[in-house]
């Protein structure tokens, strides 16, 4: 009797938010609401295939004629990765920021020459917690202020700068949830990567020792100060990754061994503007996980760190499960992240179950690993 009064009030909460935001995550809720809100919906194509890789992965002037930069409108909303930002504020994906996975896929690759298996992987890891399988949406940040009052725990409302889902602590440029804002540009943290560039870069650009520096700054300061720190796969591996991106992908005109270095102008750019620097050219070759993979040993090597939690401040425990960067942390991090679907989405419909289904099986097919086992927890 509580329950289902319980139930029918959260309903009218969900449902009185007069829109429940195409964009917005269906976890937390229960079937009856899903069937609910799902009716709002202008369409509901659920989960669509992965497109295809890029032929050309030359380098090319993508700040051009048809990609204007633009500041955002009322409303755009923006989150915690400058890389996508940029791609918004250019129009490679939708420039109010709401986009489809498809999008990002095909934006990554056009704008930054991302490698189709990173990009897959990277883009399907969030959006199979962050996005709205039905619609096919996400936000690629906060949840825009018109939409009403939040759902309950375990409701997932932020897009990706949801906390803790596909989004994580010791950030290049912006704060741990605990501490500040997860996913605002922080001018002291950045402050601090133009030192680590200064101190120990190359002429007072950016290169992969110094960015070495700061992450491991970022992780011994989230280690003093956060006592929720949480720093397991897979934002164990994204924070890695995320310090070889400026490199890989900011740098105009990126030879294909990722060895210029990265002026802190062009840095800021991206980072607080969101912006193309002028006569910007994406990199000489595509940058996918085996590059990355290589990359992330040169910034974890000078610093070693293995992945683990603060229990209090100052007390940073060892997870001995997780292998990190030692093992096979990419397999890891597709069973922990489909294991947090499982748990987000606990009674799906049939309808939110296929989808689920198959966007699992399109983040799985990033990985290209046949040695790591596919899972199937919500059917084949
Ligand atoms: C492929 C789809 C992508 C998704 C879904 C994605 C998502 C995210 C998310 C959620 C974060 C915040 C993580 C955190 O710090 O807690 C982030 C950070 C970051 N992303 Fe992306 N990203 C993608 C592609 C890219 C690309 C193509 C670039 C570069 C061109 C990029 C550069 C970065 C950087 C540098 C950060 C660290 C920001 C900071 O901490 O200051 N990302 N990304």
């Amino acid at each position: 009797m509580f329950s289902s009064l319980l139930a029918a009030s959260l309903l009218s909460v969900v449902l009185s938010a007069s829109a429940f935001p195409e964009y917005r995550s269906l976890a937390g809720l229960s079937a009856a609401e899903v069937r609910a809100v799902a009716r709002t919906f202008q369409a509901t194509p659920g989960a669509q295939p992965v497109p295809p890789p890029i032929n050309d992965t030359s380098s090319k002037l993508v700040f051009d004629d048809a990609h204007p930069f633009q500041p955002d409108a009322p409303g755009d909303i923006r989150g915690p990765c400058p890389g996508l930002n940029t791609l918004a504020s250019h129009g490679y994906i939708n420039r109010s920021g709401v986009v489809t996975p498809g999008e990002i896929i095909t934006a990554v690759q056009e704008g930054f020459n991302m490698g189709w298996d990173l990009a897959t992987f990277v883009t399907y890891g969030a959006f199979v917690v962050d996005g709205n399988h039905l619609t096919n949406l996400m936000s690629i940040g906060q949840k825009t202020t018109e939409t009403g009052p939040d759902a309950p725990a375990p409701a997932i409302i932020g897009g990706l700068n949801t906390h803790g889902a596909f989004e994580g602590d010791a950030s290049t440029t912006r704060d741990d949830f605990a501490l500040g804002s997860n996913f605002l540009f922080n001018e002291t943290l950045f402050d601090q990567l133009s030192q680590a560039a200064i101190d120990f870069g190359s002429n007072g650009t950016l290169d992969i020792p110094s960015a070495a520096v700061h992450r491991h700054n970022r992780i011994l300061d989230s280690i003093a100060r956060n006592p929720n720190f949480t720093f397991v796969t897979p934002r164990y591996l994204t924070a890695y990754a995320e310090t070889t991106f400026p490199l890989a992908f900011f740098v105009t005109n990126q030879t294909s061994d990722t060895s210029l270095t990265l002026g802190l102008d062009v840095a800021r750019s991206f980072f607080q503007t969101h912006k193309f620097p002028d006569n910007f050219y994406r990199r000489n070759g595509s940058y996918g996980l085996a590059e990355v993979g290589d990359l992330v040993v040169e910034v974890f090597e000078p610093f070693p760190v293995l992945p683990g939690n603060n229990e209090g401040v100052g007390n940073y425990v060892v997870d001995p499960e997780d292998p990190g960067l030692v093992g096979d942390g990419t397999c890891y991090a597709y069973y922990r992240q489909s294991n947090l679907t499982v748990a987000l989405y606990p009674d799906p419909t049939d309808e939110l179950r296929a989808a689920i289904a198959q966007n699992l099986a399109n983040f799985y097919s990033g990985l290209g690993d046949p040695t790591c086992e596919q899972v199937f927890p919500f059917g084949q």
